[in-house]
């Protein structure tokens, strides 16, 4: 539906608009400032410009000097009356924000702290002409700046992006490189997630263990974690920071404004560590740093000395990072060894605990008690929330919104990190030829879409979110390209939501902000950057409108034609949607200048006896899958075969499935056929059965119930619900009933939670 609106929108773009505004659309400023007004005319910046700061902004400063230095650039100390470009400090500006003012004669830089002066140079930076941000390219003895008056804060205070170095290990320059990007893109926080199953990444001084064992793996799974049977690539695998590296590091990122919260995982993800220390774990077995991917049953068992060793590993990291926040994790820690552990038993019945939930939560509240008396607060993930959160912790919520709201609701800071909006790790294009990911699917555009503040809360409520952060875990990112074609664009969008503030009206920023997106992408190009361009993807809906049905296109970039051809039909210009009455195929392309730009799109609709009737479900999908919405199912269009996160997929959880479909007119109908997405390692399992309820004209009910069985070489269950009756089935209402697979059984992924139903198509022949 959105994709129509999309359309309608770039129509009215086109023909109306006042000249100011556009003018500053085409300037690529992200993440975009929340006011500016564009002149005529321009800055002539000359090989030297005399120059006046506030002393207090030195980190504005310093970034300019440097950043011009590559360059040819230069700027001379000058008196405050007398210098061209001055950074001056006036207190009325909120927060974090600036006021620039760029004229003919002059550039005036407003900030009340040194944080909003750094912003403030980070947006002259993107005035600048791009070829600025490679070193020494710059020919040009002058350069011109648009004369503009911007006024800017950020949203939130907490704009942040993570860093897993533990599936794979990224090297300081690589991490500083990061930095870098984090700053042009006015964030301000780095989650560096250090420890992990896979690999302890942090040098410790007092456990040396910790980097000559647990910092290497014996080898690595290749492919996907779904695969069977899995295979392994036989090369040993590691590295690790020295505490002389994160000082670097660390003070690279001060000069960047950028605070670093790092990570130190307990009780689970522990299995580096363990296979170190194993008298940390609870069994005292021996066992390997991990070399596939998922949760592992090894923790930290809640023993004094564990406490100690943790005490000792968060002492030597307080001494590095002088960031109020220390991230304790507290995720994904299954409790099996905690249940069968004497030890942890007898503490759960000494301290009065209910249960392993409230083990972990004492737990959590010790190392509180521990990083609180050093001056420091913790963050941990929203499973922090079981068993009762630790006074004074800030929640991190990942697995939906729920952890943020319950968090905000009993006053405690958040910060928000729901799967469904801010994992780069996910797919973030249908195209079947993107590199292997984890799974799930998030586009940019729905990273734009993102709201960190839940509309569950108030507005006092809402005050305790602080922001919201990208998270990019490495499982399959085994290298910097790879990285960075994950977090661009995607990163882009996060910088909007967190520092514009999330959008209020999408159809009408989205195309904007697409279209500076694609100016942006020349800076990136100068900076070396290997982001993702699916800018130029073609969207394709279908519309109904009363037994009618049509495919339309549309794209998101200003100034291209879409060409298609409709079953090996010559190729035309698309003006306006294709009406469809038989199962059909359209291969469609965009063109910019009469040459062919981005990847075609080749698309087939099957015309079924269900596509022009209508549907309803007994329950929403869920907010995350359910893009799509619910016409989805029967708009002839096939999801993808191994993305359960698109558009055509629709997600529901733990609970059972009513769809009932109206047909057009009484139809005869033979079979009806479905397919189930099964990705056991997303908590996603088909049905084991399911029932159609067909109503006849003369008022008699025929049920079919059909059994489903697991392949598990295949991501997808495949139905062909062939329909048995005395007579022939002539119908207008078809039911179908189809139960959640239910609990999660011991030994799987997310063992113990509701399962996923993952449902496209329901194709009616
Ligand atoms: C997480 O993604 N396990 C926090
Ligand atoms: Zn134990």
């Amino acid at each position: 539906m959105r994709l129509v609106r999309f359309l309608v929108f770039l129509v009215l773009l086109s023909c109306s608009g006042p000249k100011e505004k556009i003018a500053s659309q085409s300037m690529a400023l992200i993440p975009k400032p929340q006011e500016i007004t564009v002149s005529e005319g321009a800055f002539s910046w000359n090989a030297q410009l005399s120059f006046h700061s506030d002393e207090t902004f030195g980190i504005a400063k310093n970034f300019m000097v440097d950043y011009l230095s590559k360059s040819g650039y230069s700027l001379v100390d000058a008196s405050l009356e007398g210098a061209k470009f001055k950074i001056i400090r006036d207190s009325l500006i909120p927060s974090e924000g600036y006021s620039l003012s760029v004229t003919k004669k002059s550039i005036v830089l407003k900030a009340a702290d040194a944080s909003g002066a750094f912003y403030g140079i980070q947006t002259l930076r993107q005035l600048m002409p791009t070829d600025l941000e490679h070193s020494n390219s710059f020919p040009n003895p002058a350069m011109e700046l648009p004369l503009v008056q911007i006024s800017d804060y950020p949203k939130f205070s907490y704009r942040g992006m993570h860093l897993d170095v533990g599936r794979h290990f990224f090297d300081k320059e690589c991490i500083k490189r990061y930095l870098s990007y984090l700053a042009l893109l006015k964030m301000n926080y780095f989650h560096w997630h250090l420890t992990e199953d896979q690999g302890w990444r942090i040098e410790i001084k007092k456990y040396p263990k910790l980097i000559a064992h647990a910092a290497y793996r014996d080898e690595t799974l290749v492919g996907h974690y779904n695969n069977s049977p899995a295979q392994y690539d036989g090369q040993r695998y590691g590295g690790f920071y020295t505490q002389e590296d994160i000082k670097e590091i660390v003070e690279y990122a001060q000069k960047l404004n950028i605070t670093i919260i790092p990570e130190i995982e307990m009780p689970g993800h522990a299995q580096a560590a363990i296979s170190a220390y194993p008298e940390l774990g609870c069994t005292g077995d021996l066992v390997p740093v991990a070399k596939t991917w998922g949760v592992f049953e090894e923790i930290y068992c809640p023993k004094e000395s564990t406490f100690q060793f943790l005490e000792d590993v968060l002492s030597e990291v307080i001494a590095l990072f002088p960031g109020e926040y220390i991230h304790i994790g507290g995720d994904e820690a299954p409790k099996n060894h905690w249940k069968n552990c004497s030890h942890c038993q007898d503490l759960i019945r000494n301290e009065g605990l209910k249960d392993e939930h409230e083990l972990q939560s004492y737990f959590i509240k010790r190392i509180e008690t521990f990083l609180n008396s050093k001056g420091k607060k913790i963050i941990g993930w929203d499973e922090i929330l079981e068993g009762g959160l630790a006074p004074n912790a800030t929640v991190m919520s990942w697995r939906g919104a729920e952890g943020g709201i319950a968090a905000a609701k009993q006053q405690h800071s958040v910060i928000m990190t729901p799967t469904s909006y801010c994992y780069f790790d996910y797919y973030q294009s249908e195209r079947p030829e993107e590199p292997l990911a984890i799974g799930g699917f998030l586009p940019l555009e729905k990273v734009f879409d993102f709201n960190p503040i839940p509309e569950e809360l108030t507005a006092s409520e809402s005050k305790f979110i602080l922001g919201a952060q990208g998270n990019l875990w490495t499982e399959y990112i085994p290298n910097e390209k790879q990285l960075e074609y994950m977090v661009f664009p995607r990163i882009l969008a996060m910088s909007e939501v967190v520092w514009s503030g999330p959008t209020a009206d999408f159809q009408n920023d989205y195309p904007q902000f697409a279209n500076r997106t694609e100016k942006f992408f020349k800076r990136l190009d100068a900076l070396g950057v290997n982001y993702a361009n699916h800018l130029y993807e073609i969207q394709s809906t279908i519309l109904k409108d009363r037994g009618k049905v049509w495919y339309q296109l549309s794209t998101m970039t200003e100034g291209k034609e879409i060409r298609y051809s409709h079953n090996n039909s010559e190729s035309q210009v698309y003006t306006s949607p294709i009406p469809i009455g038989e199962t059909t195929t359209v291969e469609s392309q965009l063109y910019l200048n009469d040459k062919p730009i981005g990847f075609p799109l080749k698309d087939s609709v099957v015309f079924h006896k269900a596509v022009t009737g209508n549907i309803s479900l007994n329950i929403q999908p869920h907010p995350s899958y359910g893009s799509g919405g619910k016409e989805a199912l029967i708009n002839g269009k096939l999801g993808s075969e191994n993305r359960y996160g698109d558009s055509e997929w629709l997600g529901f959880w733990g609970e059972d499935l009513e769809i009932e479909l109206t047909l057009d007119a009484p139809t005869e109908i033979h079979a009806v056929n479905l397919r189930f997405f099964h990705a056991p390692g997303q908590w996603i399992h088909a049905p084991q059965h399911f029932a159609v309820r067909v109503f006849l004209e003369d008022g008699k009910i025929v049920t079919n119930k059909f059994f489903l069985k697991v392949d598990p070489e295949n991501p997808m269950v495949t139905l062909n619900g062939t329909l048995a009756a005395k007579e022939p089935i002539i119908t207008k209402k078809i039911v179908l009933l189809i139960p959640n697979y239910g609990t999660i059984p011991e030994g799987q992924q997310g063992a113990g939670n509701k399962a996923w139903t993952f449902i496209d198509e329901i194709v009616v022949e």
